[in-house]
């Protein structure tokens, strides 16, 4: 944490060091004087570089300051963000080996009178503990108190208790900061850096209705987004439409027989909920058509010409009506459903198998994750791949292509274990380090129909 304060002490001591130096090399500079205090030029030489030196460090310095202060009036502070990076930076000097020591900053409690707290200091002693070494918490949180920086953010800070840190804001610091926040209204909190984070949500599938559950992640995605924007992050809005797979098998092999001259003419398709359902019961009740539908998968699954065009004739009677939900909820969302991923299918699988991280059972290819009971199911015994190996695309595609370092899937809670499942073989594949970005399901409860039974 820069602070102005710590800023400027840097400064004015770099400023007295150059006028010192500035006095030191007058009187180098007058011939009498240096040869009379004996020094020669390579000495001088060595003065003045240090002089550039300090003079360009004092620049510096002073447009960190000018750049604290115009940050000032832009940005809001985040206080307990200020909070979390100060403490933050004594803990991980008190216990440089922690890997990821907690910070536990909480709000304080009535009694003490304490603005916030520090609960650091116990959990760090269990981690030492687990690691074999014994101290007691209070020892530990003496320990950060001696690395705490010097800043303005605070009155006092105070150890109590088994190893509570009570922290105590500086009232004039919070005045400051109340008078700007009421002068210049709410603003974005300072970001240091800035991301790029990649929200994936809404995420309906075609030929099926929008449900509330994809109404809610179109929301609260979008929402998201908005927030992520608004704080200066550049955000990436994805709609992993489920657009391919075996159900489009019966549905072309329906629109082939209803409307033959589908590829000149239009057909009137528009209520693809029915025409879903009648593809539905033929499927379920005619071996002929059953089979035509899976040859239709494999031909659509080979782009073949025919059936590509009456796949998008099928996914653009479904985009005319997501798109009304978004127009009037001014989303604007890139589509990129499963079927974009389907290319990078093969490679995907090849890459785990390189790695050894597949089996086969029972004719599917499987991967097991790490700390997950339930595979993800990567190649199906008729040779087709899945939702799974579609997410398994679109994450690498995600953290590699697009650079992402913050993923966020807005789906239903019922979808939590399947994200689990996702993240943790996405780590072990060695694609994913939570050290380094950032991969989460937002849940939202799980979406029932009216038999009470889970919605896809
Ligand atoms: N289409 C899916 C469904 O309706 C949601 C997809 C969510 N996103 C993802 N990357 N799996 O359940």
């Amino acid at each position: 944490m820069s602070d102005i304060s710590i800023l400027t002490a840097h400064a004015e001591q770099a400023e007295a060091e150059i006028t010192r130096l500035e006095d030191e090399i007058a009187i180098l500079q007058d011939p009498q004087k240096a040869l009379a205090a004996g020094v020669i030029s390579p000495e001088l030489e060595k003065l003045r570089s240090e002089n550039a030196k300090l003079r360009y460090q004092i620049n510096h310095l002073k447009r960190n300051i000018d750049g604290e202060k115009t940050k000032g009036r832009q940005n809001m502070v985040s206080l307990i963000g200020i909070i979390d990076d100060v403490f933050g930076l004594a803990i991980r000097k008190t216990f440089p080996d922690l890997e990821n020591p907690p910070v536990a900053i909480q709000k304080g409690k009535h009694t003490m009178k304490n603005d916030y707290q520090c609960n650091a200091a116990m959990n760090i002693s269990q981690m030492l503990k687990s690691q074999g070494v014994n101290t007691n918490p209070r020892q530990i949180a003496d320990a950060i108190m001696q690395n705490m920086p010097e800043t303005q953010y605070f009155e006092k800070l105070e150890v109590c208790g088994p190893g509570f840190i009570n922290i105590y804001l500086n009232k004039s610091y919070v005045a400051e900061q109340m008078s700007e926040l009421l002068n210049n209204g709410v603003r974005p909190p300072f970001i240091r850096v800035k991301k790029h984070p990649i929200v994936d949500f809404s995420s309906p599938n075609i030929a099926k209705e929008m449900h509330v559950g994809h109404l809610r992640s179109t929301i609260i995605g979008e929402s998201i987004c908005r927030l992520l924007e608004w704080v200066g992050h550049d955000v990436l809005r994805l709609n992993h439409l489920g657009d391919w797979g075996t159900q489009f098998g019966m549905l072309i092999a329906h629109l082939q027989d209803k409307f033959p001259n589908y590829a000149t003419v239009s057909p009137p398709i528009g209520d693809l909920q029915k025409f879903y359902k009648e593809s539905k019961v033929r499927f379920d009740n005619d071996e002929e058509f059953k089979k035509r539908a899976y040859e239709a998968v494999v031909k659509l699954q080979n782009y073949e010409d025919s059936h590509i065009k009456a796949w998008n004739l099928i996914c653009d009677v479904s985009r005319i009506e997501f798109k009304k939900v978004y127009d009037r909820l001014g989303v604007t969302i890139v589509e990129r459903g499963e079927s974009y991923y389907h290319k990078m299918m093969p490679n995907i699988v090849q890459e785990l198998d390189d790695k050894n991280l597949t089996l086969v059972e029972d004719g599917r290819k499987i991967m097991f994750a790490p700390g997950c009971s339930v595979p993800l199911t990567l190649v199906k015994s008729d040779g087709g791949f899945t939702y799974d190996t579609s997410d398994m695309a679109a994450i690498k595609n995600r953290l590699f292509d697009e650079n992402g370092d913050w993923l966020i899937y807005v789906v239903d809670a019922g979808q939590g274990t399947h994200f689990d499942i996702l993240y943790s073989a996405a780590q072990k594949t060695g694609w994913y380090n939570p050290n380094l970005k950032r991969v989460e399901h937002v849940g939202f409860g799980v979406v029932l129909g009216e038999d009470n039974v889970r919605i896809l």
